[in-house]
């Protein structure tokens, strides 16, 4: 039996949870389901994030103190939670003296250490609410393209990143005066102090998935890592640092912190010892974050960890971001839909089955399209899983189940054989494949129950017994189903338990089927999705334009989640809370470099410099621009590129491009395109051609 500790991030206390959040929630509350049911002992928990600025100015709009404010939150929070069935062992909160108390414990340790500096820092500072201000929490024209109200860090409409200080009439977004500039003494970890053990940690425990151990690799363990700033002067609402008097913890070194303090509220409930929880390397530790706090998850916790002796996290499980139909949320779109909002019209067993089949074990980014969220929960869940229960249920209720298991040309066993197969895909978060095999399952069960025909056995007062040979057969099919989605939808696992007289308790129940047992009445499991319920739902969630984009600004501004923020970019420590900005990474993660090819590989691609004799609308295309190159003389190529939102034709006509000139011809609905011109970016507006400096010649091979 393993000894498991699973923790999600720490949500914020400054708003609501929203569906963003809720894929972190259900694929935890999954995995840790999951293994329960195989029998561990595993506790979940989690605690809401209460401390900082963002909180402080929330606060303070609403006219309510801190205190106040954490609680409504942590009741909002919580309720929300248990309707979607999100189960923790202790849920707590970083604002409580278990925290304060641990805290202490930490910083002794990096105090003792050597590893504190103090540094005066320059910060931009709202003189109206008396604060420094993080970076998100600066907006102003971008100096690159002119659009206005943009973030301190980086520009949505062009992708240009820069400090705050170089925003044209920079404003604060919390109360809108210009910020000034002051400086205030900070106390920083010297991180590099623990490069070794991090590039150990990182590259070689196995803690990690591969693409963000190579994403460390790249992005920070290639050089000297900087001083991490872990305290914050005063007013900042936080933990007053013990032995140094108006300076505050950053929050980002108590939230952390926070996985430890809830577990010791557990452990003091439970008469459990804290340090078999946090000391004793048995004891294997989960924490599941999203992308975005890869960062203080993957460097600067096991940094505090192992300085003051706990436990390392065994794996850190990072997930993508949520997009609703394929775009951030939004809240002018309605898509921005908080729990409460989806539960007051749509039932939680779709969003975790949505998910679920959604997940897999890698960072990206996962897709809530709502037109696929109804036509799959309707044909795999309800079509599939739930009418093979329905169809059953009604002809057996009040019939007893076989006492001999029945021939069943070996269904059963089919199904019994695949438990391990499903375990294996659960515990490596790979549940999209869990759903998959799940799901033929279920084929194979509705499949029998067809050929078998039930209800036509049932008018033949003849052929009872062989009605309940296919009640057995089938009803046991359905239960290893419902065993197998248990972790996934714990209440018709529960419903199930209850029809057929026996709790599902336990992942080896898979492999006997259960005999003997009356079936009782059957309750209805699930119902089938009805598109206007999800059309209500977003136009209870849609905001008018205007106070979308104001509530938008000031959600970002109290740290909430930019979906399309990359890992640790938009949280970067040093970016958050002062003036000096790193290298922005999001490239990198992005797309991860690539593996090692030889010169030869390379000199494969004919790359030219091309000149741009025409180029025009490409009618009924969206984003296609049809361009005319010349690569010198008679030599011209025809070539659509993807770059009308971003380029007008009349600023390319003339222009050298770099031609990827043998690449296959490639027909498209509007001609053949002759190769391909180079270009970064993201697409949309974020493309950037490639050019060559002056004085190049079209034709010209690049190399
Ligand atoms: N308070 C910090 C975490 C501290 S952990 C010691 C925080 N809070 S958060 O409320 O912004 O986010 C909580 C979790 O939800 C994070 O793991 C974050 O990545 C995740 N998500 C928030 N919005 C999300 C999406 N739109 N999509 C997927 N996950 C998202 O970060
Ligand atoms: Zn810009």
């Amino acid at each position: 039996m393993r000894r498991i500790l699973v923790t999600s991030a720490l949500p914020y206390a400054n708003g609501p949870i929203h569906l963003g959040h809720l894929v972190e929630y259900i694929q935890t509350d999954i995995w840790v389901r999951f293994q329960k049911l195989l029998g561990h002992r595993c506790i979940y928990v989690c605690a809401d994030d209460t401390h900082g600025t963002a909180i402080m100015v929330t606060a303070r709009r609403l006219g309510i103190s801190e205190e106040e404010l954490i609680a409504r939150m942590y009741e909002s929070h919580t309720r929300d939670f248990a309707d979607f069935q999100i189960h923790f062992d202790n849920y707590g909160s970083t604002h409580s003296e278990e925290n304060r108390e641990l805290c202490g414990v930490v910083w002794a340790a990096l105090r003792r250490a050597g590893l504190i500096v103090e540094k005066e820092v320059a910060q931009l500072f709202d003189p109206v609410q008396g604060t420094f201000l993080a970076d998100r929490h600066v907006r102003g024209t971008c100096p690159r393209c002119r659009a206005p109200n943009q973030y301190g860090d980086n520009c949505d409409k062009c992708g240009a990143t820069y400090s705050p200080s170089e925003l044209i009439e920079p404003i604060s977004a919390f109360s809108g005066v210009k910020p000034e500039v002051r400086t205030a003494k900070h106390l920083f970890v010297v991180i590099e102090r623990l490069h070794d053990f991090l590039e150990e940690w990182t590259q070689r425990s196995g803690a990690l998935q591969p693409e963000v151990a190579n994403y460390l690799a790249n992005v920070f363990l290639c050089e000297p890592l900087r001083d991490w700033d872990i305290s914050r002067p005063a007013p900042y609402f936080g933990f007053e640092i013990p032995d140094a008097p108006g300076q505050y913890w950053y929050v980002w070194f108590d939230a952390p912190i926070g996985y430890m303090a809830s577990t010791l509220q557990w452990c003091r409930r439970q008469g459990e010892d804290f340090d078999r929880w946090w000391r004793d390397p048995e004891t294997e530790i989960h924490h599941f974050i999203g992308k975005d706090i890869t960062y203080f998850h993957t460097l600067f916790w096991p940094a505090m960890l192992k300085t003051a002796g706990f436990c390392l996290p065994r794996k850190v499980h990072i997930h993508g971001f949520l997009t609703v139909n394929g775009e951030k949320m939004s809240k002018s779109k309605g898509t921005f839909v908080e729990a409460a909002t989806y539960l007051k019209h749509l039932d939680p067993a779709y969003l975790r089955y949505y998910y679920a089949a959604k997940l897999g074990p890698q960072i990206e980014d996962i897709d809530l399209n709502l037109d696929e969220f109804v036509t799959k929960v309707n044909s795999d869940l309800v079509g599939n899983v739930i009418n093979l229960a329905s169809r059953l249920a009604r002809l057996c209720e009040g019939k007893r189940l076989a006492l001999l298991y029945p021939d069943d040309n070996g269904l059963f066993a089919q199904a019994a054989e695949q438990a391990s197969a499903i375990a294996a895909a659960y515990e490596a978060c790979d549940f999209n494949r869990a759903m998959r095999l799940v799901l033929q399952l279920g084929d194979r069960a509705n499949q029998y129950v067809d050929r078998m025909a039930p209800w036509h056995l049932r008018k033949d007062p003849g052929k009872q017994e062989e009605l309940r040979s296919v009640c057995t057969v089938g009803l046991n099919l359905f239960r290893v189903i419902a065993l197998y989605l248990a972790p996934v939808l714990p209440k018709i696992a529960e419903k199930t338990g209850e029809l057929l007289g026996k709790p599902i308790q336990h992942w080896d129940e898979s492999q006997t089927p259960l005999l003997g047992v009356t079936v009782g009445q059957y309750q209805p499991l699930l119902s089938r999705a009805r598109r206007e319920q999800v059309e209500a739902m977003i136009a209870e969630s849609r905001e008018p334009e205007e106070a979308a984009e104001k509530a938008e600004g000031a959600a970002s501004a109290a740290n909430s989640s930019p979906a399309a923020a990359a890992w640790g970019k938009s949280r970067s420590p040093q970016e958050q809370d002062t003036a000096v900005s790193p290298e922005d990474d999001k490239p990198l993660v992005a797309e991860p470099l690539l593996p090692e090819i030889s010169f030869d590989e390379f000199a494969k691609v004919d790359l030219r410099v091309a000149r741009v004799l025409a180029a025009e609308d490409v009618p009924g295309a969206q984003k296609l621009l049809r361009l005319t190159l010349s690569l010198g003389g008679e030599n011209k190529r025809t070539v659509f590129a993807g770059i009308k939102e971003a380029y007008r034709p009349e600023d390319l006509v003339g222009r050298l491009v770099i031609l990827v000139a043998n690449l296959a011809p490639r027909k498209m609905k509007f001609g053949i395109s002759e190769g391909m011109i180079l270009a970064s970016g993201e697409g949309g507006k974020n493309v950037f051609l490639l050019s060559v400096d002056e004085g190049a010649k079209p034709g010209q091979r690049i190399h």
